[in-house]
This record gives C-alpha cells, structure tokens and sequence, in this order.
C-alpha cells in the first residue's frame, strides 16, 4: 500500500505560500486548509487564493474545506483544478451528490468526519467517494494533538475499503509527527497531512521522509 505525505500549508508563512509549497517539494500532494469563520472558529484563505496557487505549485493541491454549505462550495472549488477536494459530512445536505458532483468536474471526492462523527452511515457509500478523511483533532487550528480515540473509526474504514476492494484513500489530519504517524498507518491510514510537523522542521523534505518511512514501516 503506498503512503502519502501531505503537508499543510496551515503552518507555512501566509506572506509566501509559494515559496512554503517549494519547500515539501518532494511531498505527495499539498494540503489546503480552507476555513469561513463559522464551520470552525478560524479564517484562512478562500477561492482566490486556492486558484492563485493552483497556479503555481508544483505538486497537485489536496483542498480540505472546512466551511458551511459544502453542498454549494465543493463543486465551486473543484473547479479551480484542485487533485482532490474534501467536503466535511456535517456542511452537506446531500455529501453523494456533492461528491458526484466534484468528481464529474474532474477532481477527487473526499469526505471528512470530526472526531465526534461517526462513520457508520457512510461505510456502505465508500464507493462514492475517493477519499475519506478521518479527522484526528477538531478541525481549525494547527499544533493540536493527536485524538487516539478516533483510531476505531480508523481500523472500521479500513476493512469496509479492503473487503470491498475499492480505491478510497483514508487520510488523518491532526497532530501527526514521527510520534504519531505509525499509530495512524497501524490503524489503516495511508493518506497523511502533517502541518507543524513538516513546516516547524528544520529541514523539510528530511521530515517529510522520516513520516514516510515511519508510517510505511506500521502499515500492514
Ligand atoms: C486543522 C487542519 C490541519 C492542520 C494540521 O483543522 O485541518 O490540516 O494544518 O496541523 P498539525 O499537523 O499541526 O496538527
Ligand atoms: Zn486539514
């Protein structure tokens, strides 16, 4: 199973995001933290500034949009070229037909619970989706730490993706570092945002391949 590295631009320096992008050059895909204020209790950037960095970044950008009215919002930015865009279950009305939505743009369709949500009504529509993303802090701040509880939910999408052989990616977001991550790929992720840890690094792409060869190290 590969293991993907996905920096959060959450903890570069918003004054040059090109240049922080630059520095996970050697990353999987860039994570994107898009927040309104009112979803969570934080602002950072929106569509002008995703497309901006479509633009010019050299890897593909994995959105993580973490707003109300998803059902709206979703397809909008999929729009921007994106590689992957991740809705959150408790914005949508309707997360299937955001998803169908968002994939006929031509992007990856990613669902996202916070901690508290449970992923049961979800495991039988895994095929509707490219990506679920299992939060493991409460959305909205970098620098949080890692919500081991959340690692049940964890093992359960694993085995409802594996038995039903399909291509979803199970992505954490939240306090993963090199003390984190094998838990996390223990449990079933292979999709793996990590802000504070990459970004606070001295060296990135050394950080970047530390997480890697931890995570696939702990994956079964
Ligand atoms: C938090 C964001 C994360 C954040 C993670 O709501 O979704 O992507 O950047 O930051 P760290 O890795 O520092 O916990
Ligand atoms: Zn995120």
């Amino acid at each position: 199973m590969p293991v993907r590295i996905h920096p959060s631009i959450l903890s570069a320096d918003f004054a040059n995001l090109q240049a922080g992008i630059e520095r996970v050059a050697t990353a999987d895909l860039v994570h994107v933290d898009v927040m309104d204020n009112h979803f969570v209790p934080n602002l950072t950037l929106g569509l002008p500034v995703v497309e901006a960095l479509q633009k010019v970044s050299p890897l593909p950008l994995d959105l993580h949009l973490m707003i109300t009215d998803a059902d709206r919002w979703a397809p909008v930015y999929a729009e921007s070229g994106a590689y992957s865009v991740t809705f959150h279950a408790e914005a949508a009305q309707d997360a299937v037909a955001t998803a169908r939505r968002i994939r006929q743009i031509g992007a990856r369709a990613g669902l996202a619970v916070k901690p508290g949500t449970s992923i049961a009504p979800y495991l039988e529509l895994l095929a509707e989706f490219d990506l679920l993303l299992i939060m493991t802090v409460e959305p909205g701040f970098g620098g949080q730490s890692f919500m081991a509880d959340t690692m049940p939910k964890l093992s359960a999408a694993r085995e409802a993706v594996d038995r039903a052989g399909l291509d979803v990616w199970l992505q954490v977001d939240g306090g993963i570092s090199e003390d984190t991550i094998g838990i996390a790929a223990a449990a079933g992720a292979d999709t793996f945002v990590a802000g504070s840890s990459v970004f606070g690094a001295e060296n990135a792409a050394n950080q970047i391949e530390l997480l890697r060869n931890l995570a696939a190290q702990h994956t079964h």
